[in-house]
């Protein structure tokens, strides 16, 4: 459900993306589609096999060259509790070249695939922040911003953050936005 003013509830919680109970889960995929480590590599493990063989249909079909920085593909979530993972690939950080417009188009992007499921509540990684190195601290504003100035008809965004720097980089965030998140 949304909040009083229609927007979409902000639920920040510590736990594992791959355990939520929501309609479509974000994977912080590599443009390759074709699985890796981190959040990457343990939707692949939980989900089984049935996820990869839709990434590699993607592959072969709209994406030879793999998923662009930033854009975002829908696939079945297999074995998971989800119905859907919505795969995007989030910038690498660089301490040269502002990449932040790509960072805030996967979450744009991906609400827009939510928005083309009909998922109503959606989960979200601190995406770029392991091995794609992007500060935690920077990725959570652009991340809240980003998802709090997007319409959308999904009523729940939920951030899974994997440890408890990533949740308290995630609540401050969201107290430094004036967003309200429980
Ligand atoms: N649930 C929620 N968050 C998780 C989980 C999980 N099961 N596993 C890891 N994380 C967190 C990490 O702690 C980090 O904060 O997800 C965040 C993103 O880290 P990565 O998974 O490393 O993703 P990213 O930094 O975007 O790098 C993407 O890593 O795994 C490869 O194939 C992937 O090449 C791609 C790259």
């Amino acid at each position: 459900m949304t909040d009083a003013s229609g927007a979409p509830r902000l639920t920040l919680l510590r736990g594992d993306i791959t355990e939520q109970q929501v309609d479509a889960i974000v994977n912080a995929a590599n443009s390759s589609l074709l699985g890796g480590g981190g959040v990457d590599g343990a939707i692949h493990r939980r989900g089984g096999p049935e996820i990869l063989k839709e990434c590699r249909a993607l592959r072969a079909s709209h994406y030879g060259r793999g998923l662009p920085t930033g854009q975002a593909v829908a696939t079945t979530a297999g074995r998971l509790p989800a119905r859907w993972v919505i795969h995007t690939v989030g910038p690498v950080f660089s301490a040269s070249e502002d990449r932040s417009a790509l960072l805030a188009d996967c979450h744009r992007n991906s609400l827009l695939v939510a928005d083309e499921l009909g998922a109503q509540a959606i989960a979200f990684p601190a995406i770029s922040t392991g091995v794609y190195r992007w500060p935690v601290e920077d990725a959570a504003v652009i991340a809240l911003r980003t998802v709090s100035q997007s319409p959308t008809r999904v009523e729940e965004i939920r951030f899974v953050l994997f440890d408890d720097r990533a949740l308290a980089a995630f609540q401050q965030a969201a107290d430094s936005l004036g967003l309200s998140a429980n």
